[in-house]
């Protein structure tokens, strides 16, 4: 064979062994099955199963015929859930590069898409060290006085009068979260921010239908105006060239870059992610201890100590980020109602490639939902689950079965503010006030969390 041809024959089977290479590699590999299940309809998959009964049902029955590892198709998308402590470790923390947030496109068009929960990378990495950096117990340690003021003011407001607890701790946690991102400065503009956000909140769980008169238009509009004024104290604040160490200080830094739109988009994230969360916990808390008297007791004398020791004239009269390190009994409380209320029943996903996962294929695109509640509910971790026991948070509890603030990058900034501004209000509650509840006390509703029924109307007063 001349040398041409030689050449020919060898590329000819060169390019046809890697074609066969190519053709055989797939089955040369195992193909992974999915993950046991079903997927229901076409489209609407099982949204209707489980929203026709209540979701933990749903998840739990699906978890005892399938195990901690299931399909299901809800909200439109085939998705996996994840029951099992170890592998929502896997999704949050160990792999979370191939599990990104996912969130519908009309609440990204709300909160704003440059916000830090719809971002993944460096530009996240970036805006989590700033939202850290005004949250670490560094920086809220400073604040402890202010928030004790908005607590006081708040019940105080509500003395003598029959409240829907939830409506009050809404007002409670957006006070603290406006305290946190802005100081206590730009007085005059904090009304408006109110107003503005609680527009943007009605049309945030409407639907997305952007026509004259609907909520999601007005939300959408309302939306416009909260980045206008945060504008106009961007600029009343770069005129001052004063250094500020709240949330919007932080985001400000020259040296980070940030525009007055990605401002806008964080800031009114971070009060969308701090406002309905803690709410919704201190109205759980509420009932709980209305329904324990003994858990009640005990948290009363723990914040009664404080006082005696202010009063015997050892500390100061103010409370300080110290006193609320000697409240043990108070902050079991806290760890309890996030178990028992799970207010975020899960929370989830996209599969960024195709992902073998403990033995099965997560296909790209799938939605992929660590099922916090269910770990929290699950009796092999915290036995009786249903009861209230602060007392089982005595003992240190099994790793990663206890995440109300989730886990790994994307885990919550905010829960060091969040149990700080608990703490304060429980103080002033149960040393100074009693109230009972009023109206049925056994149902729940969603608001978009789940809730008392009701909001939990009490009637409230000072103690004799
Ligand atoms: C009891 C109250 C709260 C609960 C139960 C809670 C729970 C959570 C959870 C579970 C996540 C992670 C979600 C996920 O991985 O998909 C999260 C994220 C977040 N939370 Fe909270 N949260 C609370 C209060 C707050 C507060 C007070 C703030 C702000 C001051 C806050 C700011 C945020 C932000 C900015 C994120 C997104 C973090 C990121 O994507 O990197 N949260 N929260």
């Amino acid at each position: 064979m001349d040398p041409i041809s030689l050449c020919f024959s060898l590329l000819a089977a060169a390019a046809f062994s890697l074609f066969l290479f190519k053709l055989l590699l797939p089955s040369a590999r195992p193909k992974l099955p999915l993950p046991p299940g079903t997927l229901g309809w076409p489209y609407i998959g099982e949204t209707f199963q489980l929203y026709s009964q209540n979701p933990n049902t749903f998840f739990s029955s699906k978890i005892k015929k399938y195990g901690a590892i299931f399909k299901s198709h809800i909200l439109g998308y085939p998705s996996v859930m994840i029951a099992s402590p170890e592998a929502t470790r896997e999704v949050l923390v160990t792999n979370a590069h191939l599990f990104i947030p996912t969130f519908p496109a009309s609440k990204e068009r709300m909160l704003g898409k440059q916000a830090i929960f719809f971002n993944t990378g460096d530009y996240h990495a970036k805006l989590r060290k700033l939202v850290l950096r005004a949250f670490t117990p560094e920086s809220i340690k400073n604040i402890v006085s202010d928030i004790e003021s908005i607590a006081v003011d708040t019940l105080r407001s509500l003395d003598g009068n029959l409240v829907t607890t939830f409506q009050e701790m809404k007002t409670y946690a957006f006070n603290v979260a406006m305290l946190s991102i802005l100081g206590t400065e730009e007085a005059k503009y904090r009304e408006d921010l109110k107003r503005y956000y609680y527009i943007v909140e009605k049309g945030y769980n409407s639907m997305a239908i952007n026509l004259p008169g609907t909520l999601f238009h007005k939300a959408m509009k309302a939306r416009k105006e909260l980045s206008r004024i945060l504008a106009k104290i961007l600029s009343v604040r770069r005129e001052k060239k004063q250094q500020y160490t709240d949330l919007l200080g932080s985001f400000m830094e020259e040296s980070e870059g940030l525009t007055d739109e990605q401002i806008a988009d964080n800031t009114i994230g971070v009060i969308f992610a701090a406002r309905d969360t803690t709410a919704s916990i201190m109205t759980w808390i509420f009932k709980y201890l209305a329904e324990n008297p003994s858990v009640l007791q005990a948290v009363t004398e723990e914040q009664e100590a404080i006082i005696k020791a202010k009063e015997e004239g050892r500390e100061e009269k103010a409370l300080n980020w110290s006193d609320t390190k000697k409240m043990p009994m108070s902050s079991r409380v806290i760890q309890e109602t996030l178990r028992v209320a799970s207010i975020l029943n899960f929370t989830f996903r996209e599969a960024v490639e195709d992902v073998e996962f403990n033995g099965y294929l997560i296909p790209k695109g799938w939605k992929v939902l660590p099922l916090f509640r269910n770990i929290h509910h699950n009796p092999e971790y915290f036995p009786e689950p249903e009861k209230f026991d602060p007392s089982r948070f005595e003992a240190p509890v099994k790793p990663n079965t206890f995440i109300p603030f989730g886990s790994g990058i994307h885990s919550c900034p905010g829960n060091e503010l969040a149990k700080l501004e608990i703490l304060v209000l429980l103080h002033h509650l149960t040393t100074k006030y009693r109230y009972s509840m009023m109206g049925p006390q056994n149902g729940v509703q969603y608001g978009p969390f789940p809730l008392p029924q009701n909001g939990l109307p009490i009637k409230i007063s000072l103690k004799k």
